[in-house]
């Protein structure tokens, strides 16, 4: 066993605020010590992640005087998977498979879709994911006011075709990419079906170029919003303790066209049939996380007595976590342009998306657990539209 000692010790002598933040940047491998240096702000999260897997690489990995769990478990996550999927892609000189896509949705607005949407994009850019955020909210560019970015073009220039949707890709200071949204008239159910689709084949594209698309849907549950959450590969309902029963409405409005979409259509050779709809939960703004858990558990067990008991086709609903409520926090930081993970890192609310990232991209690499396959997301869109073309 080779192994290598990330040494807090060590670690502290070139500069003891980013123990605290969590945040290194390895450099050297010296007589088995891993040394590392603080990692400013604007150091790519990409390339971190690019060097911790290449130093650690070959070495059973051993954590000393870093106490923290959460922590080791990233650099865990970071080892296992994230690091080998681009260094296998590297190697064989192939392009890596499509990125994931995750909406985000709730029955009602105001629940905190838009702030967990970026605040998950930016602990996924922090775990090294190549991190794409796309408003979609489109009455309202609910990231682009939360973060005071109003790139001159948005999605309305997509759909009035004088922009590709590659042209509106903004980086942000925050290690993930954006989409902004457009505040206006536009809604998705203004969409024409070609326009559906030419967003279709470009979303398809660019989910190549990343590793994680997130979806901020707008409020509500009218068809077109769900079915752009359907198109995505994952679902992640949020919802509050004063919105368990909305929560409850939409992952049963979400369903209700899953099923629709799964039962009537012939499948066509080697498609197989969807029995499953399984939403992500997160519950925001709780007291701690035993409330979360109590409050999560009532919504299983309703969605099991009320829709799984005589239906070929289920809700097997997920707990992403909770998010505890702290609004002074939160309106301070957006104030300032800055967002909770970068400007309150140890806090308890910077911890909660910290783990919620965690939980979503550890659950890919657990063997024993089977979730839909990649794509099934715009495969399902193609099914909705009715593009024959094969995919
Ligand atoms: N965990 C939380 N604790 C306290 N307030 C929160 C929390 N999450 C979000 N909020 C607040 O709730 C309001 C709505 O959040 P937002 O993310 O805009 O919701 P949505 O996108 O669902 O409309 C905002 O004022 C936001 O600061
Ligand atoms: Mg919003």
């Amino acid at each position: 066993m080779r192994e290598l000692i990330i040494d807090g010790e060590l670690v502290k002598k070139f500069n003891p605020v980013h123990l605290e933040h969590h945040e290194f940047l390895p450099i050297a491998v010296e007589n088995s010590r891993l040394i590392t240096a603080r990692s400013p702000r604007a150091v790519s999260n990409h390339e971190f992640i690019r060097n911790v897997g290449q130093l650690t690489t070959g070495y059973d990995t051993s954590f000393y005087t870093i106490q923290s769990e959460l922590l080791k478990h990233e650099l865990k996550l970071i080892k296992q998977g994230i690091y080998h999927r681009m260094l296998v892609s590297e190697k064989q000189n192939v392009v890596a498979p499509r990125g994931n896509i995750l909406s985000v949705i709730s029955n009602k607005g105001g629940v905190g879709k838009t702030t967990v949407s970026i605040e998950l994009a930016h602990q996924f850019a922090r775990l090294g994911l190549k991190v794409l955020l796309f408003d979609l909210d489109l009455g309202n560019a609910d990231v682009s006011n939360k973060l005071k970015l109003f790139p001159e073009n948005t999605l309305y220039n997509f759909f009035n075709k004088q922009v590709e949707l590659d042209d509106l890709v903004v980086e942000t200071e925050y290690g993930f990419h954006f989409i902004p949204g457009e505040c206006g008239e536009f809604k998705l159910a203004n969409m024409t079906w070609s326009q559906k689709q030419r967003f279709f084949r470009h979303i398809q594209n660019i989910s190549f170029k990343y590793d994680l698309i997130l979806f901020d849907l707008g409020a509500g549950i009218t068809r077109h919003v769900i079915d752009f959450a359907l198109m995505a590969d994952d679902s992640c309902i949020v919802t509050t303790p004063n919105d368990i029963i909305s929560g409850y409405a939409a992952a049963k409005a979400a369903f209700g066209r899953f099923v629709e979409i799964n039962s009537k259509q012939t499948m066509s050779e080697g498609e197989s049939r969807e029995y499953t709809y399984s939403p992500w939960f997160i519950l925001n703004q709780v007291h701690n996380i035993r409330h979360g858990n109590n409050l999560y558990q009532s919504l299983k067990q309703t969605i099991d007595q009320h829709v799984n008991q005589n239906s070929v086709f289920k809700i097997t609903p997920e707990y992403l976590g909770s998010v505890v409520s702290d609004r002074d926090r939160l309106v301070d930081t957006y104030a300032k342009r800055e967002i909770i993970g970068l400007r309150h890192p140890g806090s308890e609310l910077a911890l909660n998306y910290q783990q919620l990232a965690s939980k979503y991209i550890g659950s890919g690499l657990d063997e024993d657990y089977v979730k839909p396959q990649r794509g099934s997301g715009l495969k399902r869109f193609v099914r909705m539209l009715g593009i024959t073309s094969k995919f």
